[in-house]
């Protein structure tokens, strides 16, 4: 095991009108429990406002918790260090005034790492991407090659996990099969623990091995993707399922 979350918890409060009063909380994720075993592919799916986002958020420790426990195994797991994100809009996680090459060699400088031209070659070989576009800053690359410098930027320090929320989102359905296909091959060659985010139900089918379903900041339904999409047993899963054909 790699992952255990007991009872997680994170309220916003929610606050009215000009004085902003108090008027109770969001309950953005709401005692969430699951385990992540090492080396699996785990789908988290929900519509737009359950609570993925911020799941993924506590999980990097980006935000604190109102309630619960996360543990890594071990425990000594570098945060930060050994988990990495990608997010859904490339060009909002990346700094515009950075080239590319600059963008790769942060997370190694960070660690003190080398983070030579041999190096960042070996990160965009890595993701399919041609050292040509080294000098180039993030607004003059397409999409799915930003996609691309977002993974080559997390896999930088050898995370063991990788959380990738929406990663695909903001792609068209081809450069979606070429990253998902790239995602698939770097899982197993470098022996990766994904958290796989996603509204879509058939992208998660293709990547997962096990599926959390949310709704309104609590688990619904998990279990492996083929008993959890084949034979949904909560009302809402069916729903989805219903939604997504
Ligand atoms: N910083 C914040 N302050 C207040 N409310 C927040 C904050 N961040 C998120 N929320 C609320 O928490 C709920 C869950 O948001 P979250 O971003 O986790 O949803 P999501 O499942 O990732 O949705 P999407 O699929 O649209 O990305 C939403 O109601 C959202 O408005
Ligand atoms: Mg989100």
């Amino acid at each position: 095991m790699i992952l255990e979350v007991k009872n997680l918890a994170k309220y916003y409060p929610l606050e009215r009108g000009i004085f902003k009063t108090h008027a109770g909380f969001i309950k953005a994720v709401d005692g969430v429990s699951f385990c992540l075993h090492e080396g699996e592919i785990l789908g988290i799916v929900g519509e737009s406002g359950c609570g993925k986002s911020t799941l993924a958020k506590l999980l990097l420790k980006l935000i604190e918790p109102t309630g619960g426990e996360i543990t890594f195994w071990p425990p000594v797991l570098r945060l930060r260090l050994d988990a990495g994100i990608v997010f859904q809009d490339p060009l909002l996680s990346l700094d515009p005034r950075m080239r590319i090459r600059d963008i790769l060699r942060e997370p190694l400088l960070a660690q003190r790492k080398n983070a030579d031209g041999k190096k960042v070659s070996e990160l965009l070989a890595e993701v399919g991407l041609d050292t040509s576009i080294l000098r180039r800053f993030p607004s003059q690359v397409s999409g799915g090659q930003r996609q691309r410098v977002c993974i080559a930027r997390s896999l930088a320090t050898h995370p063991k996990l990788l959380i990738l929320d929406e990663a695909l989102s903001s792609l068209d359905t081809i450069t979606q099969k070429h990253i998902l296909e790239l995602l698939t091959r770097l899982q197993s060659r470098l022996k990766l623990t994904y958290i796989f985010i996603s509204h879509n139900i058939a992208v998660v089918k293709r990547i997962a091995s096990r599926v959390i379903v949310m709704l309104e900041g609590k688990i619904v339904e998990q279990g492996s993707v083929d008993a959890v999409f084949s034979h949904p047993q909560a009302v809402y899963t069916k729903k989805l399922l219903e939604a997504a054909r």
